[in-house]
């Protein structure tokens, strides 16, 4: 792999090898076996210009374990304070010698135009409104996890929608993997158009009972959205709602939450939720991300 800004155009194979891999590094780090040697000489960069707590974090704790090591970039303090491109920071990363860089940006494709400016392998750690591949490879993992296998599970994507990075990920990934799914949410925060393999709704009460995975994500207020005046009422995930839903179905959110809008708080921390799951397996499945590349570069 020469880069991960998108998961558009991967196939079963390549997206199960990536699940494998991370399935393995989690079983190492249970049974204690945290440390390894796959990034040994090799330096990552974390280049992150939006705020970040898991994915930042998760990545750094990955480069830890695989030994490699870690340049860390915080934009507020860097020299793109004093008017430097960003393409003439990418290079300056570069020629210290960052063999992998990790970015995060609110414009989508500055992923794709670091890896085009530098020719080193880039993973997209959120783009704009696109993509955040890993995120939603380490929620294939925790299904994974949970379900044995994803094909045939009946998912339920809830909420802001069009403006969701997460949600561009998943399109690509959940067709591919088998899972049947459908994007619910007011029509002001559904796609314009419906992407290839999903349906679309305005009603979540329709679908509770159906649902394997109920999937919920953040109004995302710092990208404009409005949130309508009956969100509350017909989208957050109450206990009502909960009990509604099949004894073994799960509920999921990327982070970070806003309790009482998307989910209340019983729900986000009961038995049904898979929210800190999601946050552990995405150490295990960045690790099997950057050591893709490893093996890309070498
Ligand atoms: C997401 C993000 O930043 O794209 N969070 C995350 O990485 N876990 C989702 C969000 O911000 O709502």
């Amino acid at each position: 792999m020469k880069a991960l800004t998108t998961l558009r155009g991967l196939g079963r194979s390549e997206l199960n090898g990536l699940i494998e891999s991370a399935l393995v590094y989690a079983g190492r780090a249970e049974s204690g076996e945290t440390s390894g040697d796959q990034l040994s000489g090799r330096a990552v960069a974390m280049m992150f210009f939006e705020p970040s707590t898991r994915t930042r974090l998760s990545f750094e704790l990955a480069v830890n374990r695989l030994g490699g090591d870690l340049m860390t970039f915080e934009p507020g303090t860097a020299s793109t304070k004093k008017g430097e491109s960003l393409r003439d920071t990418a290079l300056t990363v570069t020629a210290m010698g960052a063999d992998i860089l990790v970015v995060r940006h609110s414009e989508a494709g500055v992923p794709d135009a670091i890896h085009d400016w530098t020719g080193v392998p880039v993973v997209n750690a959120g783009d704009g409104a696109h993509e955040h591949p890993t995120q939603a490879l380490l929620d294939v993992v925790t299904l994974h996890r949970r379900f044995g296998s994803l094909q045939g599970l009946r998912m339920g994507i809830v909420g802001d929608i069009r403006q969701s990075r997460v949600a561009g990920s998943l399109f690509h990934a959940m067709p591919v993997l088998g899972v049947d799914s459908v994007l619910i949410g007011p029509e002001s925060l559904l796609p314009e158009r419906e992407p290839d393999g999903f349906e679309m709704s305005t009603d979540l009460d329709c679908h509770l009972g159906d649902l394997d995975v109920l999937y919920l994500l953040r109004v995302q207020r710092e990208r404009g959205t409005l949130i309508p005046d009956d969100y509350i009422e017909r989208f957050r995930v109450d206990s009502d709602r909960s009990a509604a839903m099949k004894p073994e179905a799960v509920v999921m959110h990327p982070g970070p939450i806003n309790r009482d809008v998307e989910i209340t708080g019983d729900v986000a921390d009961g038995p049904r939720s898979l929210i800190l799951s999601q946050v552990a397996n995405g150490v295990p499945t960045r690790m099997a991300v950057l050591t893709a590349l490893r093996d890309g570069i070498t």
